[in-house]
């Protein structure tokens, strides 16, 4: 066993982070308090133009969360009431609930087993004459297939939207979230591999009037101060949280890398293991590890391991325990049980064990004999 096995291992460590970081995030928050200039601004302006250019895009537009960002892309990229919008249902319930809330319908595909993404196969015969857009996750920080989700919105004359609010600074074939699509959507909340002190969203796109729609829907529809074209919402991203992720922006790449690390040494702790399987990489991917995802499939169940790696101050967490399509608020929807059996087996067996940069191998193989242990029981 290591060392000082009674170490609370949490999913992240916002102490640790404060540290690494060093007086440059109070002086940041300083400098835009005595700007005052909290709303939109230089600081928004300035995330706005290295996280796209971070990602390979051309327009970033900072908006007030990760759900606003999927809402207001859905409008930007013309989405209306009554059209169907093709999405996961094994993803945070936000993805769905955005198609929705525009009063369009989420259409759900089931997902590929072994990767848990949204698979272009099964998406494809759920097109319909009132489709009009494909919505795929990059769920724990790893892309989907863009190139075939392109090619078939491209062959049907759909549009994509990339929800990439747990995908950071990943890549599938070079080309990070928001590039292959018609836009891509982040969340800065918290948790996030570029997480806020609070909520913030962006969404990233290459088209000029894609990025011009979001700036006005952001701003109620407002060109010019007290000028309104046309229906918006009131979601901008505030100074305080972009001058933050300003500072911490430069550190994503290094911080991604670091997880890539972590989870080759949990990789290499479960090779050939039947009762704890990783979730697989895609080729080509360039994974973010938001999560680092196992499946539990020994004589305990996943719901036991989680409880009993509790008991040991190893705190995994589940995301998510119910597929999109068995919440209450889905019922509309016409959904029920056994319609999408691979992401309702995921939801029975999946675990996300703890991956942050500033985890250390020992804490990385603390966990992973603990859920070996727990799991063959
Ligand atoms: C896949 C996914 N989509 C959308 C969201 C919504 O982002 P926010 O919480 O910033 O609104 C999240 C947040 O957890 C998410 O994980």
């Amino acid at each position: 066993m290591s060392a000082n096995p009674t170490k609370p291992i949490t999913p992240i460590d916002v102490a640790a982070e404060r540290a690494e970081l060093g007086p440059a995030l109070e002086d940041a928050l300083l400098r835009t308090l005595a700007s005052g200039k909290f709303v939109l601004g230089p600081e928004v302006e300035a995330l706005e133009k290295d996280f796209a250019a971070h990602h390979g895009a051309k327009h970033g537009i900072g908006v007030g969360t990760g759900t606003d960002a999927l809402w207001l892309g859905l409008l930007a990229l013309g989405v209306e009431p009554g059209d169907h919008v093709v999405t996961t249902p094994f993803t945070f319930f936000a993805s769905a609930a955005a198609i929705a809330l525009i009063g369009a319908r989420p259409v759900l595909a089931d997902v590929d087993p072994a990767t848990a993404l949204l698979d272009p196969a099964l998406v494809e015969r759920e097109l319909d004459a009132q489709t009009t857009c494909i919505l795929p996750v990059h769920l724990y920080g790893q892309l989907c297939d863009m190139r075939a989700f392109r090619t078939l919105a491209d062959k049907r004359g759909l549009k994509l939207l990339e929800d990439g609010a747990q995908a950071h600074g990943a890549r599938r074939d070079g080309q990070a979230c928001g590039t292959l699509g018609d836009a891509g959507t982040f969340s800065f909340y918290v948790t996030k591999n570029l997480g806020a002190a609070g909520e913030g969203g962006m969404v990233l796109t290459q088209h000029d009037e894609v990025a011009l729609a979001l700036r006005q829907l952001r701003d109620h529809g407002s060109p010019v101060k007290y000028v309104h074209q046309r229906i918006g919402t009131n979601s901008r991203l505030q100074a305080l949280q972009a001058a933050l992720l300003n500072v911490k922006l430069p550190h994503l790449e290094r911080w991604n890398e670091r997880r890539r690390a972590l989870a080759a040494r949990y990789d290499a702790a479960f090779a050939g293991s039947q009762t704890v399987v990783p979730l697989a990489r895609a080729s080509g991917a360039t994974h973010a590890f938001h999560q680092y995802t196992v499946r539990i499939r020994g004589g305990r169940t996943r719901d036991e391991v989680l409880k009993a790696l509790a008991e040991r101050q190893i705190f995994a967490a589940v995301h998510y325990p119910t597929p999109v399509h068995l919440q209450e608020a889905a019922k509309p929807w016409g959904y029920g049980p056994g319609d999408f059996p691979h992401a309702e087996a995921l939801a029975r067996e999946v675990l996300c064990l703890p991956i942050h940069p500033f985890l250390s191998a020992s804490d990385v193989e603390r966990v992973a004999e603990n859920v070996l242990a727990l799991a063959q029981e």
